[in-house]
């Protein structure tokens, strides 16, 4: 299978591709096989936040696991959140990171300049695209700000939605995606990472809203796939029209991640008892949340 050829066709036939997180090695098992017995396609993907911060020890690691375990009919593998700023405002050596990611097999990649301006993220974006396409791998990268990594407070969740706060601007996005060359689009429009900073990492995420309308209108415009970061505990019906209205892409950090670490909790360091539990929550995502059984079937890749 091919990242590109996946999401396009999901696209077209209104349904949206999970991208489940990696932030611990031994969900990788658990989530590929969860992928496979409901008979759909999905992506598994690490960011950089999740080695630096959390246990997933590095993008080779992931990689490594992942080609244990993969099945090439199912599943792919994506590195998620490269950001040119970290969430600690630093830079980072993004380029050296993206071109292990290729080395290492990775077949699609994100780029973050959100923390950019914009002309400084269309320079960045491209210059990531650029050496994607080099590799004959897309590239997806982010515009307005989808928040919560950051270690600062957020604004309540309310506040946020009802002012728009960071939402991915329509003219900006038409010239972002033309002079960029990225292939799909990450966008704010009430969606919010499930926070990583140590403090609020074990807390529930708030209940997140959606601007569908919002999301039409930027689909429309922009042409590319949609991609809706933060896909933890967002309201259903909202996920649904969602995906109607442009989303071809959706990922899901939190949940499975809380799943484990919970699990790990409830019986001390009982690894394959953490995995059942990531197993059955990821079924049950891509099954009752995504109603994406049989996705593979419907692909028909
Ligand atoms: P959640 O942790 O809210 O599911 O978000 C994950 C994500 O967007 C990773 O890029």
């Amino acid at each position: 299978m091919e990242a590109n050829t996946v999401i396009k066709k999901a696209r077209m036939i209104g349904k949206c591709i999970p991208a489940f997180n990696i932030p611990h090695i031994p969900m990788v098992k658990p989530i590929v096989q969860a992928i496979v017995d409901e008979n759909s396609v999905a992506m598994l993907q690490v960011a950089r936040v999740e080695w630096e911060k959390m246990q997933a020890e590095s993008l080779e690691r992931v990689a490594e696991e992942y080609e244990k375990y993969k099945n090439d009919e199912h599943t792919l593998l994506h590195l998620d959140h490269i950001p040119v700023i970290d969430e600690d405002y630093k830079p980072v050596l993004y380029m050296q990171l993206i071109e292990r990611a290729i080395i290492a097999g990775y077949q699609s990649i994100m780029i973050d300049g959100s923390r950019l301006d914009l002309n400084g993220n269309i320079e960045k974006t491209a210059e990531a695209a650029a050496a994607a396409h080099a590799a004959g791998i897309p590239c997806e990268a982010e515009l307005g700000a989808v928040m919560g990594h950051e270690s600062k407070e957020l604004p309540p969740y309310e506040q946020i939605f009802a002012e728009k706060i960071g939402f991915t601007k329509i003219e900006e996005a038409v010239r972002f995606v033309e002079e960029s060359g990225c292939d799909w689009l990450s966008v704010a429009v009430g969606n919010i990472h499930g926070a990583v900073a140590e403090l609020v990492r074990n807390q529930k995420k708030p209940e997140a809203k959606l601007d569908v309308q919002h999301i039409e209108s930027l689909f429309q415009a922009v042409k590319i796939p949609l991609v809706l970061h933060g896909g933890s505990g967002i309201r259903h019906q909202y996920i649904l029209d969602a995906v109607k209205a442009g989303i071809a892409k959706i990922n899901v950090g939190t949940e499975l991640r809380q799943t484990y670490e919970f699990a790990l909790e409830e019986r001390a360091n009982d690894i394959e008892y953490a995995r059942e539990k990531v197993y059955a929550a990821t079924r049950e995502y891509i099954a009752n949340y995504l109603k994406n059984t049989d996705l593979k079937a419907l692909l028909g890749e």
